[in-house]
């Protein structure tokens, strides 16, 4: 743009898209999924109802919903050979690094009776996915803490079933707690989509070439791991335990306006919302909820959390800069009372996000027109010049 190059304005981008699935008003702090407010599905719907509306742009009756719900639980278990490939891993390996690796593996199992140009077996991979998820998540977290696997059971909903896998031992019965089971099932669903963010643009683009689904997840679940995205959610409590008390968050706020330090807040701010993430709004309440029922109200991370977002908004820098709590600022801490290590954060946000990103990438291959997608650039490189020999140079 030096006037070298003439920068044609004309062309369009192959990055954007068309999508009916979700639609997010960044200056309202509005999220829809096909249209529904995030805040009426997170209190009234639950996750695999969710699923459903994103998967096929309609709430279900009660008939579709058990059809659904019956598919999704019949396909929960793993092919017995993959268990190799947590074997595989160091037993510190991030629990995300097995998620991609033994996502990526599924291509191996499941691939070749998956032919994307049919949309049945679209449908299958897509139910295989969103019911195979939470089994892998709690599987590379059994591995990371050295217990044995735990298989799934069908006579358990699908967030009872995810937490039953993580926390039961072979030692004792694992009581189901309906009120942890629910509070599960609503951060599935804050989760579940958000139009195109970095990482479903990785599996729109992955999925643009023909890629097979697994590989595409696999690509999504490997962009999602960075701390400007889903593994904010994890960097976000670690910044919380290192500011410690209150009387320190001063401190923070101003290393987060220093232009000279790479400290960002994590869980403030974000690509679209210049307003509250809806989400974050939700999961705020439900952190009260389930630190009471925990008996942990007065959980001292919760505390500092709460004053940081009160002093973060009340100074100009955040306020003119439009910047927020977004869906990572409370998961955190929600989680960590429910059990889960730090590590296990991003998993979670993976296992959620699984449904949105193949009911886009189910989307875009039901496009006709759909082309392979080519990003341009804006070259602001050396013009053309002749090779110079090394003794020359
Ligand atoms: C997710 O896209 C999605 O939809 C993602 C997601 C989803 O559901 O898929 O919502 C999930 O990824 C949520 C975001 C999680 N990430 C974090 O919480 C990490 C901390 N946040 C920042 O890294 C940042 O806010 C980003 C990466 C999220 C957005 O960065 P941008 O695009 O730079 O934000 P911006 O353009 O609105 O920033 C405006 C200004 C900039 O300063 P100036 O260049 O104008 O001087 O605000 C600054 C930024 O440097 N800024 C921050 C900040 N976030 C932005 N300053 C301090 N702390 C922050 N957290």
């Amino acid at each position: 743009n030096a006037g070298v190059f003439t920068y044609d304005p004309g062309f369009t981008s192959t990055a954007a898209c068309d999508s009916t699935i979700t639609f997010i008003d960044g200056n309202k702090g509005e999220l829809l999924h096909r249209g529904y407010p995030i805040d009426q599905l997170a209190g009234k719907s639950h996750y695999l109802e969710v699923c459903y509306l994103l998967l096929y742009g309609e709430l279900p009756t009660a008939a579709q919903l058990e059809d659904f719900e019956h598919r999704v639980t019949h396909h929960t278990m793993l092919h017995e050979q993959m268990v190799n490939f947590f074997r595989g891993f160091r037993r510190d390996a991030h629990p995300m690094a097995i998620m991609v690796g033994v996502v990526g593996a599924m291509s191996a199992f499941y691939h070749d009776s998956t032919d994307i140009n049919d949309p049945w077996q679209r449908e299958v991979a897509s139910i295989r996915l969103i019911a195979k998820m939470p089994t892998i998540a709690a599987w590379a977290f059994k591995y990371h803490i050295g217990q044995p696997f735990v298989y799934p059971r069908n006579d358990l909903d699908y967030a009872s079933n995810f937490l039953r896998m993580c926390f039961s031992v072979p030692a004792e019965e694992y009581e189901v707690n309906p009120v942890l089971s629910r509070a599960m099932d609503r951060i599935f669903t804050l989760h579940a989509d958000h139009e195109q963010n970095a990482s479903t643009s990785t599996v729109r683009l992955a999925s643009s070439s023909g890629a097979n689904p697994f590989a595409c997840i696999a690509a999504g679940i490997a962009c999602l791991w960075g701390p400007a995205h889903g593994g904010a959610n994890q960097a976000c409590l670690e910044m919380l335990r290192e500011i410690g008390t209150p009387d320190k968050i001063p401190e923070y706020i101003a290393r987060a306006k220093d232009k000279n330090d790479p400290f960002r807040l994590m869980g403030f701010g974000h690509r679209v919302y210049k307003n509250f993430d809806p989400r974050a709004t939700v999961m705020k309440q439900s952190a009260d909820e389930v630190l009471e029922l925990l008996g942990v109200e007065n959980n001292p991370i919760l505390a500092t959390a709460k004053e940081l977002e009160k002093q973060a908004l009340a100074d100009p820098y955040f306020s003119e800069k439009k910047l927020f709590p977004n869906v990572d600022f409370y998961s955190g801490i929600i989680l960590e009372a429910m059990g889960f290590p730090t590590s296990m954060f991003t998993p979670i946000f993976a296992l959620s996000r699984t449904v949105g990103w193949i009911s886009q990438w189910k989307e875009q291959l039901g496009d006709p027109q759909m082309k392979i997608g080519r990003p341009r650039q804006l070259y602001l490189g050396e013009t053309e010049r002749d090779y110079t020999d090394i003794e020359d140079r």
